[in-house]
């Protein structure tokens, strides 16, 4: 009997915390990192609004697959070109032109040619969400403004996991659409996987640790960028996903239920989902998580406020 008050208890607090984190990430849109996963850093500092092309000429989007149809089979060969299958997270419809014009600005700007917008998940109106959203139980997502951006978040990007897995892509480099790409990005990517990628889950290419460095460019816009591999901390608007960490991390929050970012913390969340291919548990790293050091993107806090967030 002890026992299992004991359990419940602790239960309690984990639903209590989550809700927490939930509140704290109530923001105007993007893909929110909860204040309370950051160690320090000041939430309010935002420049004002600058005037940013809201240009139409989008590349088509991508169709997501339906979950249920996702093979699970991984190809035997791994050979990934980082550039060859480039995806921009946007809402489709006139809610995500600011920010679609932002990134066909950035993407001109640092060669990068060959990519497509994939439909962002939007939380009001999406099944699929609403449906997983409804397994969580308790209170948790009975207020949406507590489950919305963080969760249609993680919905998106798992959507495009999906899609990796049914298209059989041996990886794929992804961007939330408020991201900021480093002078030469297209260049220095492949100079960095000229010599081939090393067998990875996930490429961090805009890390953080605070929120400042969330929206601060690198100070090295001109090395060939190396790959290290370890957890360099927080932020998931820019990074190289291959098809075993889509695998991972699209059967690590199926049901959907913590963001994106919060799949790789294998210290805090939901250990009994993630362990098995991560641990941080004694500063070791288990999974097979990397990171480009300088790194080649930030959240532009221009483009934020173009509205669109998802
Ligand atoms: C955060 O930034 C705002 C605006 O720059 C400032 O007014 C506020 O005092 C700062 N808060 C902290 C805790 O630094
Ligand atoms: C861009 O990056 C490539 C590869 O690192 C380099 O050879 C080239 O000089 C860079 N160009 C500029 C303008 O920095
Ligand atoms: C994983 O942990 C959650 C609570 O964090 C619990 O509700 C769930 O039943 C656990 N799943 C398994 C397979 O142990």
């Amino acid at each position: 009997m002890r026992a299992v008050t004991h359990v419940a208890l602790c239960m309690l607090c984990g639903l209590l915390g989550y809700q927490i984190r939930q509140v704290s990430t109530m923001r105007k849109g993007g893909c929110r990192i909860p204040r309370s996963w950051l160690w320090f850093g000041n939430w309010s500092t935002q420049e004002p609004p600058s005037k940013l092309p809201r240009r139409t000429d989008a590349k088509s989007f991508l169709r997501p697959v339906a979950s249920a149809e996702v093979s699970h089979q991984l190809p035997k060969l791994f050979h990934c070109d980082p550039l060859e299958h480039v995806i921009a997270i946007n809402l489709e419809d006139d809610r995500g032109l600011g920010r679609r014009g932002h990134m066909i600005e950035e993407f001109k700007r640092v060669g990068i040619k060959n990519y497509n917008f994939f439909p962002a998940v939007d939380f009001k109106n999406d099944a699929q969400l609403k449906r997983e959203e409804a397994l969580l139980g308790g209170d948790m997502c009975k207020n949406p403004a507590r489950c919305h951006n963080t969760l249609g978040c993680a919905m998106s990007h798992r959507r495009v996991y999906e899609k990796i897995l049914a298209e059989r892509w041996p990886c794929a480099m992804i961007f939330e659409d408020d991201a900021g790409l480093a002078d030469n990005f297209s260049a220095r990517v492949a100079e960095m996987a000229s010599g081939g990628m090393p067998p990875f889950d996930i490429v961090l290419m805009g890390w953080c640790w605070s929120a400042k460095s969330k929206i601060t460019p690198p100070d090295d816009m001109k090395s060939t960028p190396e790959l290290r591999i370890g957890w360099p901390g927080m932020c998931i608007h820019a990074y190289i996903m291959s098809i075993h960490g889509a695998l991972m991390f699209a059967q690590a929050n199926t049901p959907i239920r913590i963001t994106p970012d919060a799949v790789m913390d294998g210290s805090h969340h939901h250990l009994n989902r993630t362990r098995t291919h991560i641990s941080r548990a004694g500063g070791q790293y288990t999974g097979s998580y990397w990171y480009t050091e300088p790194r080649l993107s930030w959240q532009d806090a221009n483009a934020d406020l173009l509205g669109g967030g998802v």
